[in-house]
């Protein structure tokens, strides 16, 4: 992969390290600061929403970056002929989902028990209050729609699972729309983790479809409706195709971020162009990363690199240490005070049999360690995307 090569050389080089490229040096990259809104004279999201939307971030002073080899620019499509609708697509073929077996719960038996004789002697006040005042932060009333970017350095560490898990968050918390969208073109399993069972539409289609005169009902047409409340927008229809260019990504979130209070992207891993620009132009970042050394090594050189661009991303970014395995040998605090050291917020995701099951994702089946985990994840990420004005 010479871009990823590249990029995790330049930030290297960014440190100092003795593995930098020899060449000329460049500006960083990745990952500025969103500028602020220009006037949208459309009305916007349901209730709070001025409709305004945000234009791409300005990037930080110094010389251009690296230009991005954009892909042919699409040809217009005449809008008064309608597009041909796609066929309908399994998210898993039928012969395999019959072989699906039944999901395990998060906890043992053994622990639900013991926690419920334990609820009914615990301070059911002082668990109300706390609850309450996490559903304050989820709740926040947005005046634009704020869009939550998930990536990571390396794939299959747990993007997917994680945004679907905040995408099922901010749907349950909030009142207004919530959106997942996959960016991640190479076949992502976003769609049977969010309990899609068909895809038609997808993100490529959405960019040629959508128009500034669509009410949310028109758009919402184009979407999967999740089962527990919110919409999904798949990348693909599951096929090997061609993968999404940076065009798409941004005129589709652009164009959607006016009508969703809440966009949360899974995006491809860095230094895909689409999980760069995707974290140029978002509210918030999650990071996702594993606990392995490798997966916190790699990560916390991105990290160190974030934090010394010139506008710090650092303050926008969450950390989601995840752990996929039960027989991790990094001990995670340790793990999570290396990343820690850098000044970002570090969110442990434990270990979650049902997560690690694969197959979509039961919110009633998480573990109880697991739910707090990504309640809190949530409201840190929420409450970094609202800061941005
Ligand atoms: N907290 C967790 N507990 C247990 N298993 C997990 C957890 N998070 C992720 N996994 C496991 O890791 C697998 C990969 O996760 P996921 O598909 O979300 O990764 P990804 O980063 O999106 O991968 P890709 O780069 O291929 O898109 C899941 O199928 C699941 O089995
Ligand atoms: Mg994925």
């Amino acid at each position: 992969m010479a871009q990823g090569g590249d990029w995790q050389r330049d930030v290297l080089r960014e440190l100092g390290q003795p593995d930098g490229p020899a060449r000329p040096a460049e500006p960083p990259p990745l990952l500025v600061h969103p500028a602020p809104a220009p006037a949208d004279p459309r009305p916007g999201l349901a209730g709070a929403a001025s409709g305004q939307h945000p234009d791409p971030p300005a990037r930080p002073p110094g010389p251009a970056p690296d230009p991005q080899p954009q892909p042919a620019v699409r040809t217009p499509r005449d809008p008064r002929v309608p597009m041909p609708t796609p066929e309908s697509v399994p998210t898993v073929d039928p012969r395999l989902a019959h072989a699906l077996g039944r999901p395990q719960h998060g906890d043992s038996m053994a622990r639900r028990t013991g926690r419920s004789v334990r609820k009914l002697t615990a301070s059911a006040a002082q668990e109300v209050a706390e609850q309450t005042g996490v559903a304050r932060e989820l709740q926040q009333p947005v005046t634009t729609g704020r869009v939550i970017a998930v990536t990571s350095i390396r794939g299959g560490v747990g993007k997917s699972t994680v945004s679907a898990l905040l995408g099922r968050t901010f749907n349950h918390y909030r009142h207004d729309p919530v959106l997942t969208l996959e960016a991640d073109a190479a076949l992502g399993t976003l769609p049977v983790r969010m309990g899609a069972e068909s895809v038609r539409w997808s993100c490529a289609d959405l960019a040629q479809i959508l128009t500034p005169a669509m009410q949310l009902t028109d758009v919402t047409g184009y979407l999967v409706p999740v089962a527990d409340g919110g919409w999904l927008l798949p990348a693909s229809q599951g096929r090997v195709g061609a993968p999404m260019d940076v065009r798409t990504y941004r005129a589709v979130t652009l164009a959607l971020r006016r009508y969703f209070a809440v966009t949360v992207v899974d995006c491809e891993s860095l230094p895909g162009d689409v999980a760069r620009t995707a974290m140029d132009t978002a509210h918030a970042r999650v990071v996702v990363a594993p606990t392995t050394a490798e997966g916190v090594n790699g990560t916390r050189l991105v990290l160190d690199w974030l934090a010394q661009l010139p506008h710090s991303a650092l303050t926008s970014t969450v950390v989601a240490l995840t752990a996929s395995s039960p027989d991790l040998i990094l001990d995670a605090k340790a793990a999570a005070a290396h990343l820690r050291e850098t000044g970002v917020t570090v969110v442990p995701l434990p270990y979650d049999r049902h997560l690690a099951g694969g197959g979509p994702i039961r919110t009633d089946m998480l573990g109880e360690a697991t739910r707090d985990a990504t309640v809190r994840l949530a409201a840190e990420a929420m409450q970094r995307a609202v800061r941005v004005r």
